[in-house]
C-alpha cells in the first residue's frame, strides 16, 4: 500500500483535524482533540497525516514531531487500526525523517509504554534503541517507559 503524507497546520480542513483527532486518541486517550490543538498551534511541533493511494479523502495516520537543534522528539505516532501492518507508519517515519534531515537533525528520540509491544516492535524495526528506563513515566495506568534512540 502506498502513502501521501501532507502536513497539518492550523489552517487545516476541518475533517482532517477530526481524523487527525480520532487517531491520535489511541495514544491519548479522550483528550486527543484538545491536544492535538494545543500542538498544531505550536510552532515547535510538526504535525503530518498520511492518507492512502489512490487518494483517499480521509487521513489513516499521524505523526507528531518536535526539533529542537540537531535532536528530534517523536511525540505521537498512531495509524486507525482498520489499517495497520501496511506500512503508513513507516511512510511517516520516513517522511518526518526527511524533513528532520533536512534541518539538520541528527538524532530521534522517543518515550514508549513498556507493554507496548506493538510500537516498541515497530521502533525496533526502524533502528531505535533502547538508552534508558523512566520510572512510572505514565499515568492511567502508571507504567515505566522505555526511552529509545534513533541516529539519522
Ligand atoms: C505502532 C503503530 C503506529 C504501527 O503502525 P503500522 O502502520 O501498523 O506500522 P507498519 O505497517 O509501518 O509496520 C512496520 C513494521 O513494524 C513492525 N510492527 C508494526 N506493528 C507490529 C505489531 N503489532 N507486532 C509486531 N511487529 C509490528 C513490523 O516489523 C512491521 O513490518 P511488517 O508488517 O512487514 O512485519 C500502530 O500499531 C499504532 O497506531 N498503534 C497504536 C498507537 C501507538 O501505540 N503508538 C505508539 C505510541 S504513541
Amino acid at each position: 500500500m502506498q502513502f501521501e503524507i501532507s502536513q497539518l497546520n492550523i489552517g487545516s480542513d476541518r475533517r482532517d483535524f477530526d481524523d487527525a483527532a480520532g487517531i491520535l486518541s489511541f495514544c491519548v486517550g479522550s483528550g486527543a482533540a484538545r491536544q492535538l490543538k494545543e500542538y498544531i498551534s505550536n510552532r515547535a511541533v510538526s504535525v503530518f497525516g498520511a492518507r492512502r493511494l489512490p487518494p483517499d479523502r480521509r487521513l489513516c495516520g499521524i505523526i507528531l514531531i518536535m526539533i529542537s537543534f540537531e535532536s528530534c522528539d517523536i511525540l505521537d505516532i498512531a495509524v486507525d487500526s482498520a489499517i495497520r501492518r501496511k506500512g503508513a507508519a513507516s511512510a511517516l517515519l520516513e517522511y518526518a525523517s526527511r524533513y528532520c534531515k533536512e534541518r539538520g537533525v541528527r538524532e530521534q528520540l522517543l518515550e514508549v509504554r513498556l507493554s507496548n509491544t506493538a510500537a516498541r516492535a515497530f521502533y525496533e524495526r526502524a533502528g531505535f534503541e533502547e538508552i534508558a528506563r523512566r520510572k512510572n513515566y505514565y499515568s492511567d495506568p502508571v507504567e515505566d517507559a522505555a526511552v529509545l534512540r534513533r541516529r539519522i
